[in-house]
């Protein structure tokens, strides 16, 4: 079993043994887990070079953690309670003997179509049981999986497997949302003929609707389920190689396919998962994320099943058929811990009480949150509604690149401040640094926040150009990894993440650079240029504002353009990162220089009139006026 802290003296006395002996805390940390082969070296790294291994040597695949490390006791014990997007339909349960049999099945069926250690399978697909037999099933067989979420255009997608040069892709036929239906396959076709890489796509039918099916690409998942493969072996896998690649957004247009490995993440995420949620034998844990993210990922896949733990898991949204539906799920499923977004709780919180009511709630012991800052407002609802004000709320911090929670309350033990992400985790030490890159020591102190010692859970490359890994994380503060956020730690040395200080921006939860929604409107034919920054939001925490340049219209006018800039954004990136405002502009505020002085846009976003601080570098100073002006009379 994965070591876990019990109490507050526990955890003081653990983070100090981790700080003070990094390797030899999570040697012994790993040791709990199966290896093939133990490792030579426990750590060997350099941040100047972006240069990280743990684990040097060693021999594992992860999935035998998961399956053979514990079937023993667990072959039938729950592994998954699936909960589709209708109430109406029937929900289904898998045990973990059931879902090896599953990953097993599909392994074979992946090795019978040429799939190799190391290739690279890309898997667009909603929230069903099988996205987790498929990724499983990859890293059985040493495949790399890229998950993209099943939100994400078309276009995006095909960016993503021509990055990762995936050879197949894992897909369905459609998939449910709310009372919508995605035509995921029609996606799928449209970003395949974009790229050649990918040979075989495999469908599952899940909505039943009528797809077209390539001859000698397309393959019906159940028919290749039927078939009789090869069964295969569990890969063995370096400690180093490759488990996935994930793409997230940048201050730059193009997506980073994060890189995480297999010792690593494996010995932090399920020790994270044990000892945040405090999850003990036979719980059952609810996650809200879509695996298409981090989240997803590491606290709905790896991290509680490294625990065997019993996970619900979730197709469709909080709002059909009502706003009741997660609570409704956790009466229904008995769910002792809950892990969402505060973007979910704001839009819950607003739509009043009477979901909440006539729920019972009984079965919580223990509410997270993750992805965005909480405001205390939602921090309260969340505590007093949900939680019935006997249920810690464990504020999680972290990054896909963190690749696990870094910053955060262990639940019922760190006392807990609404707003704050608490403590750090064992490993992880905290560095404040100024603009100048001092640190600053001591408590009441605010500044950018970076790591300065690595953790195994850490990414370890940006696929095919570590040189923008070593760019983005190690360059602005030699010798610390830095986050992109902002931090405040407090006289009592808690640690408040402020939000982003680059031009990375978090709308309900999903990360995007505005770089990127600003090369989507500049696409549209009659637009000069643009400059998008982010708002303060009160459900999505942060909306989109897009300042756009327009000299000529054609029919339709402004509200002409608007739509087709809302248009241009949605197929080129994904009808999630569609702005909230567009401003149409005659120009932007820029410096001689020719940059924009976004700090002037970003408090036209926020409502300022006045007060914009120096102004005299700016070309055309009047532009301010204009556009203060124009903002005034917004009326979406
Ligand atoms: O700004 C921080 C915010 O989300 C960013 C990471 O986004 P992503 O890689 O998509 O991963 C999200 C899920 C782990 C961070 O740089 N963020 C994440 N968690 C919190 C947070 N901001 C405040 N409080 C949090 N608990």
């Amino acid at each position: 079993m994965v070591p876990k802290v019990s109490t507050l003296g526990g955890y003081i006395f653990e983070y100090q043994k981790s700080v003070s002996n990094p390797t030899g805390f999570w040697a012994n940390v790993a040791d709990s887990y199966y290896w093939r082969k133990k490792w030579q070296n426990i750590l060997d790294w350099d941040f100047r070079r972006g240069y990280m291994r743990w684990f040097e040597g060693a021999k594992l695949n992860i999935t035998e953690n998961i399956f053979e490390r514990q079937l023993f006791y667990r072959a039938n014990q729950t592994a998954i309670i699936w909960e589709p997007n209708d109430p109406n339909e029937a929900c289904r349960t898998m045990t973990y003997g059931e879902l090896f049999e599953q990953v097993n099945r599909f392994a074979s069926v992946l090795s019978g179509m040429g799939i190799k250690k190391g290739d690279r399978v890309a898997i667009y697909m909603p929230m069903v049981p099988e996205l987790v037999v498929a990724m499983l099933a990859c890293a059985r067989i040493g495949a790399v999986h890229s998950v993209v979420f099943a939100g994400f255009s078309a276009q995006s997608l095909s960016e993503r497997l021509i990055d990762a040069g995936a050879r197949m892709l894992i897909t369905s036929d459609g998939g449910y949302r709310g009372n919508k239906t995605i035509p995921i396959k029609a996606i799928t076709d449209e970003a395949m003929n974009a790229c050649r890489c990918v040979t075989t796509a495999i469908v599952l039918k899940r909505t039943g609707e009528d797809v077209a099916m390539q001859e000698g690409r397309d393959y019906w998942w159940h028919e290749l389920m039927q078939k009789e493969f090869p069964p295969v072996q569990a890969a063995e896998m370096d400690a180093e190689d490759p488990l996935f690649i994930l793409y997230t957004s940048g201050s730059t247009g193009k997506p980073k396919g994060l890189v995480h490995t297999t010792g690593g993440y494996m010995v932090y995420t399920g020790y994270t998962f044990r000892n945040v949620f405090q999850y003990g034998d036979g719980d059952i844990y609810f996650c809200s994320a879509d695996i298409g993210w981090i989240t997803g990922h590491s606290y709905l896949v790896y991290g509680p099943m490294l625990n065997g733990a019993k996970v619900v898991m979730f197709e469709g949204i909080p709002t059909w058929p009502d706003a009741g539906r997660y609570w409704e799920i956790i009466d229904k499923h008995q769910v002792n811990q809950f892990y969402t977004a505060p973007t979910a709780i704001r839009s819950l919180m607003a739509l009043g009480l009477e979901w909440v009511e006539n729920k019972h709630l009984g079965s919580l012991k223990v509410l997270g949150t993750v992805g965005e800052p909480i405001n205390e407002a939602a921090w309260h609802w969340y505590h007093d509604h949900i939680g019935k004000n006997k249920c810690p709320i464990v504020d999680t911090w972290w990054q896909t690149e963190t690749g696990g929670i870094m910053i955060s309350p262990m639940a019922g033990i760190t006392p807990t401040k609404p707003g704050y992400a608490t403590m750090p985790l064992m490993g992880v030490q905290p560095v404040i640094v100024d603009q100048e890159g001092r640190q600053l020591l001591g408590n009441s102190v605010e500044g950018n926040l970076c790591i300065g010692y690595p953790w195994p859970g850490m990414a370890r490359t940006i696929w095919g150009d570590h040189d923008r890994f070593i760019k983005t994380y190690f360059s602005a503060y030699p010798g610390y990894y830095f986050t992109g956020d902002g931090v405040k730690r407090d006289e009592d040395g808690y640690y408040r993440i402020l939000g982003r200080v680059d031009d990375v921006i978090n709308v309900s939860g999903h990360r995007l650079g505005t770089a990127e929604i600003e090369n989507a409107i500049n696409e549209h034919p009659l637009v000069d240029e643009s400059a998008v920054v982010g708002f303060p939001h009160p459900i999505k925490g942060q909306g989109i504002f897009a300042f756009v340049v327009c000299t000529h219209f054609s029919t339709g006018g402004e509200e002409g353009i608007k739509n087709s800039v809302r248009m241009a954004v949605s197929n080129m990136i994904g009808p999630f990162a569609k702005p909230d405002k567009i401003l149409i502009v005659k120009g932007l505020p820029k410096t001689r220089s020719g940059k924009i002085m976004r700090r002037i846009l970003l408090k036209i976003a926020e409502g300022k009139t006045s007060d914009f601080g120096d102004t005299t570098t700016l070309l055309d100073p009047d532009i301010v006026n204009e556009i203060v002006q124009l903002a005034g009379q917004l009326t979406d």
